[in-house]
């Protein structure tokens, strides 16, 4: 299946797209990248930007996965949040001929065209992370992620389960939300599950702003609800960077994040849990919730690309499992695989201290 000879044609016109662009590497770390002279694997993976931690371990674990020594060579390209970068790296994909495209997509809508085209070009495309909305399902051949929305129901199921616990009713709740990327699935499916639980169970869902997922501009959101609002107690972070960015300006406005058992004034709750720091948060109950998001593609990248190689057909959907920890319950993450998550590897260790560190 692996196209492996390029036209001299193609290659002058491959220079030239690559050096407008820039930003694309191949496995081997070079910039702008040489067209493929071996029999390796070529896949041209369009990353939609490096906002947060978890972009960054999605990434990584792509790069780790799709290695020169297993037989890949992948043309990385950073689309630095914009759909625009992100259709330039696909055409360039075309015009180098690569084997499989990879797309994590910023938003969702907006692909048909592109997609169309790489469709007539015959190269498989195996979208990762976020959904995109096009018309036609048969523009791309799979897609690995999360259930967004589901994600939702467990961090507004855990609030609900947590307010139950202590006794505070419903009319006592005021929730501000620091959204995603307006338009991205993550931000699409864990929007509409915190206003269906917020309107199901009568809590004051005060106002929606995008933080873009990003520390900078859920600190910048933060600050602009404390001096709109003086009786926040909830706020829902639709990434972790986003709430370390809403810590900072909760506390530098003198006000205390926690809940109701660590007597903090404001309560946190985020998605993510792939970082030290957020996990740390969450066991200090500075940040009182984290539903795991998983980004971890590489693996599951990798096992399609060997089952359609192998002429077989993979799911066309392909959820993968979450969980959801609380300072309560952080003990949970011992339980996690070690060897597959290298960051719950190290925070386990600092969990088992801190538990040690009580008895
Ligand atoms: O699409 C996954 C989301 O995108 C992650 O929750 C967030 O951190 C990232 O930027």
């Amino acid at each position: 299946m692996s196209k492996t000879r390029c036209s001299f044609m193609t290659l002058i016109a491959l220079c030239l797209i690559l050096a407008s662009c820039g930003r694309q590497t191949n496995s081997s770390g070079n910039t702008d990248s040489d067209i493929k002279t071996k029999d390796n694997i070529v896949i041209g993976f369009s990353q939609l930007g490096a906002e947060s931690d978890w972009r960054s371990a999605n990434t990584e674990s792509m790069k780790a996965s799709l290695t020169l020594q297993n037989g890949y060579e992948l043309v990385f390209d950073d689309g630095q949040q914009r759909q625009a970068n992100q259709i330039t790296a696909i055409r360039s994909f075309i015009q180098q001929e690569v084997d499989y495209i990879v797309l994590a997509p910023v938003t969702e809508t907006g692909w048909d065209t592109v997609l169309s085209e790489v469709k007539d070009a015959k190269i498989p495309v195996i979208i990762v992370d976020r959904m995109v909305d096009v018309s036609d399902e048969s523009l791309f051949t799979c897609w690995v992620g999360s259930d967004f929305e589901l994600e939702a129901k467990k961090a507004t199921g855990w609030l609900e389960s947590f307010l139950a616990e202590q006794k505070i009713s419903p009319e006592e709740v005021h929730i501000v939300n620091i959204q995603g990327t307006i338009g991205a699935s993550a931000q699409i499916g864990r929007t509409k599950g915190l206003a269906d639980a917020a309107a199901a169970n009568g809590w004051d869902l005060k106002e929606e702003v995008s933080g873009e997922f990003t520390q900078t501009k859920g600190r910048e959101v933060m600050e602009y609800f404390l001096n709109k609002y003086n009786d926040i107690n909830v706020v829902y972070c639709e990434n972790d960077n986003e709430a370390f960015g809403a810590i900072e300006a909760i506390e530098s406005a003198g006000k205390t994040v926690g809940n109701r058992i660590t007597e903090g004034e404001i309560m946190i709750i985020s998605f993510d849990g792939v970082s030290e720091e957020a996990l740390n948060k969450a066991l200090e109950a500075k940040i009182a919730c984290i539903t795991e998001c998983n980004p971890l593609h590489g693996p599951r990248v990798k096992a399609i690309i060997d089952t359609l190689e192998a002429g077989g057909i993979p799911d066309k959907f392909e959820y993968v499992d979450e969980n959801i920890f609380s300072a309560y319950d952080a003990i949970d993450w011992i339980m996690v695989d070690e060897t597959e998550y290298p960051v719950i590897k190290l925070t386990s260790q600092v969990i088992k201290q801190r538990l040690d560190s009580f008895q």
